[in-house]
This record gives structure tokens, C-alpha cells and sequence, in this order.
């Protein structure tokens, strides 16, 4: 493993090796051992788009391993005047051990890596968010330990979370529905490649307009928000299509009886999610969000250890 781009890009021993230390160092961090597995390197955190979690759980967890992480707000760099990311990447290189990026275009992330003489993590573009799908796949293996026994469903707009999930659940052999309205489907390119890496897990990958189809007998429903970051021009044309994507606790009683929610978050409550289901006990949203931090751990030692 190179760089951590596209789960696509990973084949089904290494998501279950950073699983596996995902694990042992979440293990570790709940019992206030010392783990400084990457003492000495630096992570620049490039942000194109705002951020919470990712932010707040790379910076942390290079703390934990005893790293130095370095947030650079793309508009503070030269990157905002004009300076190319071929330029940016040979420079970066110069200093830091590893990059993490959180970028509009999805060919940036795959120019750092080109251009950069270090290992880069994808940390969001407009095509893919690789860190969450694995720690979600993660957080629902903790739930229910065999992947193959589970269906995923995710509910509402196919976007960036969807194309990870499609691609973590071909890999893992996790069964996966996802329903959208007509026009906000995930892009063909990613399920037809979803589908050619499934033959090789035997996961099974649909999809649909109907939600009620989507969700019905479902280990986990899965939604995120109807407005990703750069489309805000297209919020209110979108609740309207999206309106009857909402997971709520009518819906949420088709599925298994031990089902879980999940959502990437941030959630827009009372839109894609409601405040019942959110708050209520099948909601997995605060593990989800904790499991990123030691997902990510596992993900830059793997990549930035001697
Ligand atoms: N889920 C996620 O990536 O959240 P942030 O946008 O807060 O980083
Ligand atoms: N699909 C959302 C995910 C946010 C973490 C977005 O791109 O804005």
C-alpha cells in the first residue's frame, strides 16, 4: 500500500489488515497505553472544503502516535495564488512524511501522489471519501462480525460516501442496495466497477428507486446529506427530489429488527435524517464518527512507519 486513494484501489487482505490494527490500536487508546508508532514524522493536512471530523481525528491521532500534523487551509497556501499542485506535491515532499487532502476535483488527490515523493491519503474529493467507507465497514464489522451475512442499504443521494460504500462492500463480499431518485444514482462508472470487483467476494450489488425496497429486512441503513459540499447552489431543488429519501423511524421498522443507522455525518436533521432516529438506540453515528480516528491511525502507520 502506497498511497490510500480509492478502496478500489486495496485488495481484501489489506482492508482487514488495517482493520485488524485498527482494532488493536483503538484496543490501546481505551486503555491509555502509549503508541508512538509514527514519533518523528509529519502529516500536512491539505483542506480544500471545510471539515470537522477529519480534521479533528487526523490531528488527534498523529498526536496519539506521537507525529507532528500540520493543517494547511488550501486559501492560506499559494495553492490559493495560483502555485500548481505538481509544484506544491515536490515541495510538500521536501518536508513531510505523508499528506492528507480534502479537495474539490478528485484528479488533485491523484496528482499529489503522482507528483509527491510521499504516501497521500484521500481525506474527501467530489468523487470519493475512501477513510469513511472503511470505517464504516469497521464500525458495522464490530456490530456484526461476518460481513457476509449483512446488507447494507443506503438511502438518499448517490455521492461520494455511496461510491466508497459501493466499492468497500465489493471488496469485503457485503451485500449492498442503494436507493436514490431518478437522476441522483451513484455514477455508472463506479457500479459497473463496484460490480466487476463483486464477482470476486460474491457480494451483490443493487439498486433501485424505491426506498420501502431498499431497506426491507436490512442489517444497517446507511444516508448521508442531500447537499454534499459545492453543491450548495442546488439545495433546494434537491430536498424537494430527495424528500421522500428520509430515514425515519417508519422506515427504519422495515428494516431487521437489530438494525443500525448510520451517517457519515454532518447530519441535516429533519431533512436526510430525523432527531427520533438520530438520537434513538439503533442509531451507530458515535461509534461511527470515534471508529474514523482509529482507522486512521491504523491507515498512516501502515503507510508512514519506517
Ligand atoms: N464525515 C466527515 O468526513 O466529516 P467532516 O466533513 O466533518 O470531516
Ligand atoms: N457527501 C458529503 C460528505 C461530508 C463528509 C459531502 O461531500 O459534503
Amino acid at each position: 500500500m502506497q498511497h490510500l486513494i480509492s478502496i478500489h484501489d486495496l485488495d481484501q487482505d489489506q482492508i482487514r489488515e488495517i482493520f485488524d490494527l485498527a482494532a488493536d490500536l483503538k484496543a490501546r487508546q481505551h486503555r491509555g497505553e502509549e503508541h508512538r508508532l509514527l514519533a518523528g514524522k509529519t502529516l500536512a493536512m491539505i483542506f480544500e472544503k471545510p471539515s470537522t471530523r477529519t480534521r479533528v481525528s487526523f490531528e488527534t491521532g498523529m498526536a496519539q502516535l506521537g507525529g507532528h500534523p500540520l493543517v494547511l487551509n488550501a486559501g492560506d497556501t499559494q495553492l490559493g495564488r495560483g502555485e500548481t499542485i505538481h509544484d506544491t506535491a515536490k515541495v510538500l515532499g521536501r518536508y513531510v512524511d505523508g499528506i492528507m487532502a480534502r479537495t474539490f476535483a478528485h484528479e488533485t488527490v491523484l496528482d499529489l501522489a503522482k507528483y509527491g515523493s510521499v504516501p497521500v491519503i484521500n481525506g474527501l474529493t467530489d468523487l470519493l471519501h475512501p477513510c469513511q467507507g472503511l470505517a464504516d465497514y469497521f464500525t458495522i464489522q464490530e456490530r456484526f462480525p461476518d460481513l457476509g451475512d449483512v446488507t447494507v442499504s443506503y438511502v438518499g443521494d448517490g455521492n461520494n460516501v455511496t461510491h466508497s460504500l459501493l466499492y468497500g462492500a465489493a471488496k469485503l463480499g457485503c451485500d449492498i442496495r442503494v436507493a436514490t431518485p431518478p437522476g441522483y444514482e451513484p455514477i455508472a462508472d463506479v457500479i459497473a466497477t463496484a460490480k466487476r470487483d463483486a464477482e470476486a467476494t460474491g457480494a451483490t450489488i443493487s439498486l433501485t428507486h424505491d426506498p420501502k425496497e431498499a431497506v426491507d429486512g436490512v442489517q444497517v441503513i446507511y444516508t448521508d446529506t442531500w447537499t454534499s459540499m459545492g453543491q450548495e447552489d442546488e439545495a433546494k431543488q434537491r430536498r424537494k427530489d430527495l424528500a421522500g429519501f428520509q430515514v425515519n423511524q417508519a422506515m427504519l421498522g422495515a428494516a431487521a429488527p437489530e438494525a443500525i443507522v448510520m451517517h457519515c455525518l454532518p447530519a441535516h436533521r429533519g431533512e436526510e435524517i430525523t432527531d427520533e432516529v438520530m438520537d434513538g438506540p439503533q442509531a451507530a453515528v458515535w461509534d461511527e464518527a470515534e471508529n474514523r480516528l482509529h482507522v486512521q491511525k491504523a491507515i498512516m502507520v501502515l503507510l508512514m512507519r519506517d
